[in-house]
């Protein structure tokens, strides 16, 4: 059925794409399209000076590459995994399977970045050139460049992204991340739009990195719906797809709160998008995805008066229970995920949001709630599981405490500090599983014993094939703002959720070709058991498994053909593609030839 599904799909999109003319922009380097050298500079001087060849990060530390510097390769090691740093450049991205492709790459031993990963320097999944842009007209110049010569364009702020999807070999890349301004609007009026003033709207340049945002608009008192990891780009992928974090539960998802764009649409058009303006691109950049519809430069949101944040941290190791055990006959496990199972629909209610993540021999609950008391509201709603948690004897325990800050800046302060090791390394491989989990499932013993049972299947799954998994049970779901009009395009699925599943796998140097293939789809199956308790349902695919099969239904529910009208109607020639995004030009287009050998 999906094979049929796809089929049908891959006929009316030729149909489509044959009336819209699509010229394929598909032209390569070495081939007698490809620009001139005088042309590259012609266009260089066009946009001020802003276009570079690609150098990867790393080519400063292989000695074959004319770029060996021992000097400067010291300093690319000393921030290799230092994701704000490493977000400074654009010859990078998060997770090298994204900078890599099959044996060619220029990337570093996270663990020992002394030690190079490939055999020479090259560049991988990385643009043949990137346009560092600081003003729209640099974007809309990059795309009438690539029109004329019928190149392929990226679109790239961080390179976190989990799919690839910013990093595009022998593509023109427009990168956005020193589109870096912020300001704060008390009173805010929007273009010719008055149902769409207000108060207290934030506006962030495309470039934007998280932890510059929170602590901006936390100096004027506010909050932004941001996520906690901080230099993930907001307005980009983030914003655009969706954006979910700590005050999800309480104010819906970034998108949701989206209030005005300022975009650069296929033709080199500059717009401001709001909800009388191109309403339906407005619409469709909430949540419909980065890379897709438009280049966006500002994103203007709604913020909030600042509240303080109140946690509960509880982290143990299960005692006599090896790393690497079969999580399903973990008993203290099973019945802590029960446990943390059975109290959701409660805690959802009274919006505590925040993450616990489980692993073979360990589990590590942070339970977060944004609210304007002394923490006691926090207390009294996990007051029951922080007692079944303390009493038991099968634990070995590290940390089992409230904990209340002023605001999210002081939370983060605290949290992300150096030695408190919150986030991944960036600068190895990665690979998620992941599914949205509807509340009926919460509603019963039989489907709550169904899901941990999924769900410890897929820790020990995930283990079977790699030594560094995780799975990380987010319950920042957008509860409270079930956006009935929707208003925005997030996946449907988002709005009778309260859990986000995602099985997590890391690997620092490239596996052999047989083994990535088993463990991707290893990674895919075990998603089977969370599907069949969600029939319809979905991911979210800013954190999927990029392999997902029925991936128009699993990451964009019934919104997707509302979507691709507007893809349709604003990016008719097919301008701006990526893997499994709205209007998808498909696994055989050879720009994606690096899904097939990574
Ligand atoms: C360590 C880590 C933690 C994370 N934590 C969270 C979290 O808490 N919550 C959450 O919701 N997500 C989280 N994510 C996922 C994150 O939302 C995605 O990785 C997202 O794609 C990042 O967007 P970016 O713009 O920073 O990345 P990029 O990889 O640069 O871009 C992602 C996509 O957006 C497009 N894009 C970027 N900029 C623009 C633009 N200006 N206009 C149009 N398209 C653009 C790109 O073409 C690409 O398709 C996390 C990711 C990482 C790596
Ligand atoms: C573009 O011009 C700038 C400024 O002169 C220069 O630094 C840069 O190297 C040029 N880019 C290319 C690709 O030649
Ligand atoms: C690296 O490049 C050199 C020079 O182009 C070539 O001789 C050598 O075989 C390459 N090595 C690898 C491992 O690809
Ligand atoms: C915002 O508008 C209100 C009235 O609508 C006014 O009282 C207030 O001073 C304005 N604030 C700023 C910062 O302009
Ligand atoms: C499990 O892993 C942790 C962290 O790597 C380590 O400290 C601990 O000793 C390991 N436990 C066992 C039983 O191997
Ligand atoms: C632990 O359990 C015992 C017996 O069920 C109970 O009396 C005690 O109060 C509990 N301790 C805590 C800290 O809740
Ligand atoms: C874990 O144990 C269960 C139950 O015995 C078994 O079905 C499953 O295959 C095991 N998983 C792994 C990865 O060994
Ligand atoms: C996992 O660790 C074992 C033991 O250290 C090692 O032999 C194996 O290669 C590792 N597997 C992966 C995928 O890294
Ligand atoms: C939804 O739309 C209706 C009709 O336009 C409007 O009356 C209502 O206020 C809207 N609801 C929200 C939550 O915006
Ligand atoms: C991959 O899976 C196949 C089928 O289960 C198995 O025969 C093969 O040995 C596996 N290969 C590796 C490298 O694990």
């Amino acid at each position: 059925m999906t094979v049929l599904a796809s089929l049908l799909f891959s006929i009316s999109f030729a149909l489509v794409a044959s009336a819209a003319t699509d010229p394929g922009y598909n032209c390569r380097p070495g081939q007698k399209c490809w620009p001139s050298w005088d042309e590259w500079q012609h266009f260089n001087a066009s946009i001020d000076g802003h276009l570079y060849e690609t150098i990867p990060i790393a080519a400063s530390c292989y000695k074959s590459s004319p770029h060996y510097d021992e000097a400067a390769c010291q300093v690319v090691e000393g921030y290799y995994s230092n994701s704000i740093p490493r977000g400074t450049h654009y010859g990078q991205a998060y997770w090298l399977n994204w900078e890599t492709c099959g044996d060619s790459g220029c990337a570093l031993l996270e663990p020992n970045p002394a030690e190079t990963l490939y055999g020479n320097c090259s560049l991988g999944r990385l643009a043949s050139y990137y346009v560092d842009v600081r003003t729209t007209s640099h974007i809309s110049a990059a795309l009438q460049f690539a029109t004329a010569h019928n190149i392929r364009i990226s679109v790239k702020n961080t390179g976190h992204d989990f799919f690839g999807r910013s990093s595009v070999p022998n593509s023109l890349a427009i990168w956005t991340h020193n589109l870096d301004t912020l300001s704060f609007n008390p009173n805010f009026t929007a273009h010719n739009c008055a149902s769409a003033n207000g108060q207290n709207v934030g506006e962030l340049g495309a470039g934007v990195v998280a932890g510059d945002a929170y602590r901006f608009f936390n100096s004027h008192g506010m909050d932004i719906t941001g996520g906690y990891e901080q230099s993930v780009g907001l307005a980009g992928g983030f914003g655009q797809g969706g954006g979910v974090g700590s005050f999800t539960t309480t104010y819906g998802l970034m998108a949701d709160n989206a209030v005005e764009f300022e975009v650069v649409t296929a033709g080199g058009q500059v717009r401001i998008i709001n909800q009388c303006n191109d309403p339906e691109l407005f619409w469709a950049m909430r949540g419909g995805g980065g890379g897709t519809f438009a280049v966006l430069t500002k994103y203007r949101v709604q913020v909030y008066p600042s509240l303080p944040i109140h946690v509960y941290t509880f982290t143990a190791s299960f005692t006599g229970v090896g790393n690497h055990s079969n999580a399903t006959q973990n008993v203290a496990l099973r019945e802590i995920m029960t446990a943390h199972a059975e109290n959701q629909i409660g805690w959802s209610a009274q919006l505590v949001t925040g993450q616990v993540e489980y692993f073979p021999g360990a589990f590590t609950a942070s339970l977060v709630l944004p609210y304007g008391d002394d923490g006691s509201k926090l207390r009294s709603a996990t007051a029951s599981f922080a007692r079944f948690l303390s009493n038991r004897t099968d634990l070995s325990v590290t940390a089992n405490g409230y904990a209340s800050y002023a605001n999210y800046a002081a939370y983060l302060t605290e949290t992300a500090a150096p030695d408190a090791k919150v986030t991944e390394p960036a600068g190895i491989f990665s690979l998620l599983a992941s599914r949205l989990i509807p509340r009926k499932v919460f509603a019963a013993p039989s489907t709550i014993d169904a899901l941990v049972e999924g769900v410890l299947q897929g820790i020990a799954t995930s283990r079977s094939f790699l030594n560094l998994t995780g799975t990380q049970v987010v319950l920042e779901t957008p509860v409270s703002n079930l956006d009935r009009n929707q208003t925005a395009s997030a996946n449907p699925a988002w709005r009778d959720s309260l859990w986000h599943v995602i099985h997590v796998g890391e690997w620092v140097e490239p596996l052999k070709a047989d083994v990535l293939q088993n463990t991707t789809d290893g990674f895919l199956q075990m998603l089977d058991p969370l599907k069949e308790l969600s029939p319809g349902g979905g991911a979210y695919f800013n954190e999927a498994h990029y392999g997902e099969p029925d991936w128009q239904q699993t990451y964009f529910g019934s919104f997707y053909d509302r979507l691709l009208a507007v893809k349709s109607k604003y990016d008719p020639t097919h301008l701006f593609d990526c893997w499994k995004c709205v209007g998808w030009r498909g696994e055989q287009d050879p720009f994606y030839s690096c899904y097939r050998e990574w």
